[in-house]
């Protein structure tokens, strides 16, 4: 199972000066300065991720240990597939993962993959009829595409969080958990009451890997308890 190289000491090794070019904004500048200099971007690269993301789940994970094994696993926003990557390597079973994503994926040995928009009306029959009856753990990093507006990319992530939220209490099984990425900004106080009427546990974590100055964050609620 691959490690972060850095994770121990931290290293950030020799920083990289990007000169700004013609045509090239400076946010984007800014941009490639901060992936080239990233040690977790590198760390990804390095280990076959797919993603830097992967190693938020590798830490979710090291701390609250429930890829375990048997487990089936539902991954929604799956794409490029760096969570799903994680999950298949920790789980260990063929079609032990289902990735979604309204973007096309590559294919990864042992998961499953469906292209849909989870804000389609069918979207949860679908995985049910073509993937999976119930699963363990439902995870969830879908976002938005980020429009600049933070208030707007906050209230449409939100949305997506909602319907993660309507998916897990049909396709869980009884004490199963769910992870959802949210953007702290006002609206998350009632996906957190609704959790909490459907889950025993419901606490917010930020993983190390997800960047300080992002207002993401996951919220993890344990054992499920089916209606
Ligand atoms: C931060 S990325 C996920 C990264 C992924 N966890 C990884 O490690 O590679 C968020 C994903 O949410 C997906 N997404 C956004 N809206 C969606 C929708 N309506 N239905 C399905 N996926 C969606 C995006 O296409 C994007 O791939």
């Amino acid at each position: 199972m691959p490690r972060r190289r850095n994770a121990k000491s931290g290293s950030r090794g020799v920083s990289v000066r990007v000169k700004s070019a013609r045509g090239r904004k400076t946010s984007s500048t800014r941009w490639l300065q901060r992936q080239l200099n990233d040690p977790y971007v590198a760390d990804a690269k390095r280990a076959g991720y797919r993603s830097r993301s992967a190693w938020k789940l590798c830490e979710l994970d090291d701390r609250l240990k429930f890829l375990k094994s048997g487990r089936r696993i539902l991954d929604l926003g799956a794409a490029p597939g760096g969570w799903s990557q994680v999950a298949v390597e920790r789980c260990g079973r063929r079609d032990a993962v289902i990735a979604v994503d309204i973007l096309p994926m590559d294919p990864i040995t042992g998961v499953k993959i469906l292209q849909l928009d989870m804000t389609s009306p069918d979207a949860i029959d679908r995985i049910l009829v073509e993937a999976v009856s119930e699963v363990d753990v439902l995870l969830s990093d879908m976002a938005a595409a980020t429009t600049g507006h933070r208030q707007t990319d906050h209230i449409r992530t939100m949305g997506l969080c909602e319907i993660a939220t309507d998916v897990a209490k049909e396709i869980l099984v009884p004490g199963g958990m769910m992870i959802v990425k949210v953007f702290q900004g006002g609206a998350e106080g009632q996906l957190l009451a609704d959790l909490k009427r459907s889950f025993e546990k419901v606490r917010h974590v930020k993983p190390p890997a997800s960047r300080k100055e992002s207002p993401e964050t996951y919220l993890v609620a344990e054992g499920y308890q089916k209606p």
